[in-house]
């Protein structure tokens, strides 16, 4: 058996549709995902998430490229791959006319479990996803987050050897999205792979062993969280709070001892614990108010892909 769950090469996207002008969408996407592991995509919108699931999941053809799920191609054997994931797809609906619990042992009828199996997996998934309450009523009468928690209920319920979960917390409160982390690291224990996207990057954090940050449709960045916040260039953020009666003397002084951001309040200093000192000399000397915290995720995502909202517009030209 091959050791690598999804393994990608050099992945290629392009829609055409009819009178539109083409959309490269992903341009030379290679990446593995071994066995067990939790890997997150994170990128802007339209960055090629999505893109890039539903070709690994058999869903849309690539226009080049190749991907392998436990060694075998999804487009020559799409066939060999489907029994082997399962997918909860972005902005996906359950079944507006069963309930949750009809849809999910129905799903799990449809893959071939036996009736028993089925039913116990279903009240496990049930359970997992705190659905028990509304089990029995129709989904069209739920409310968006318990729709979601079908959805994601009724996928990790197969417990397939690799699941696809396109933004599976989307909408969902605090307590749900920890019930999907939890389901999805228990998923991990008893030998799944998981392949998920998210714009919650204190979850991506979390939940992840490794990431990779795609950008107009090509890896910018991967490796561990700490890997990532590493290569902002410091572990430590230390932020000054304004307004600041001389800011131009203030960021002169601070020059050197780190990356210096700026936003409408603040001037944050990304830097190392040894520079600490000098830099909490010149808030106590400024008399200015100082936090000093861990550089987070989102400050390692922006800097990787941060470039304005306008450049959106360049997206595929
Ligand atoms: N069916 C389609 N036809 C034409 N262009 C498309 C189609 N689907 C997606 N695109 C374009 O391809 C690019 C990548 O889209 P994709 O849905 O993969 O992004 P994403 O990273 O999942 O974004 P989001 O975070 O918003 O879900 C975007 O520019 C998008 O507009
Ligand atoms: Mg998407």
């Amino acid at each position: 058996m091959p050791e690598d769950a999804i393994s990608a090469a050099g992945v290629r996207k392009t829609y055409r549709a009819r009178g539109q002008p083409p959309v490269e969408a992903l341009s030379g996407v290679s990446l593995r995902v071994g066995r067990g592991e939790r890997v997150s995509l994170l990128g802007r919108n339209g960055a090629g998430k999505t893109t890039f699931l539903r070709i690994a999941s058999t869903l849309l053809m690539p226009s080049s490229g190749r991907v392998e799920v436990f060694g075998r191609d999804v487009v020559r054997d799409p066939e060999g791959v489907r029994p082997l994931i399962a997918v909860v797809p972005q902005e996906g609906k359950p079944f507006f006319h069963l309930t949750p619990r009809e849809q999910i042992y129905t799903y799990l009828r449809s893959r071939g479990f036996q009736r028993e199996t089925a039913k116990s997996r279903t009240e496990e998934a049930l359970g997992l996803m705190a659905l028990e309450e509304v089990a029995d009523r129709l989904n069209a009468t739920l409310s968006g987050g318990q729709k979601q928690r079908a959805m994601v209920a009724t996928v990790i319920a197969t417990q397939a050897p690799l699941l696809f979960l396109d933004e599976p917390t989307i909408g969902l409160d605090p307590f749900a999205r920890r019930g999907v982390w939890e389901s999805l690291r228990r998923l991990t224990r008893m030998g799944s792979t998981i392949l998920l996207t998210t714009h919650y990057l204190d979850e991506a954090d979390v939940l992840s062993d490794r990431l990779y940050v795609i950008d107009r449709g090509q890896v910018v960045g991967q490796g561990t969280s700490e890997d990532l916040k590493r290569s902002t260039g410091g572990t430590l953020r230390v932020s000054f709070r304004g307004p600041f009666p001389d800011a131009k003397a203030l960021r002169a002084e601070v020059q050197g001892t780190g990356r210096i951001m700026e936003d409408d309040q603040s001037l944050h200093i990304i830097t190392s614990p040894e520079r600490m000192e000098e830099l909490l000399a010149i808030a106590l000397r400024r008399k200015l108010a100082a936090t000093v915290g861990p550089v987070t995720l989102e400050e390692a995502f922006l800097r990787l892909v941060g470039r304005s909202i306008e450049g959106e517009e360049h997206v595929g030209s």
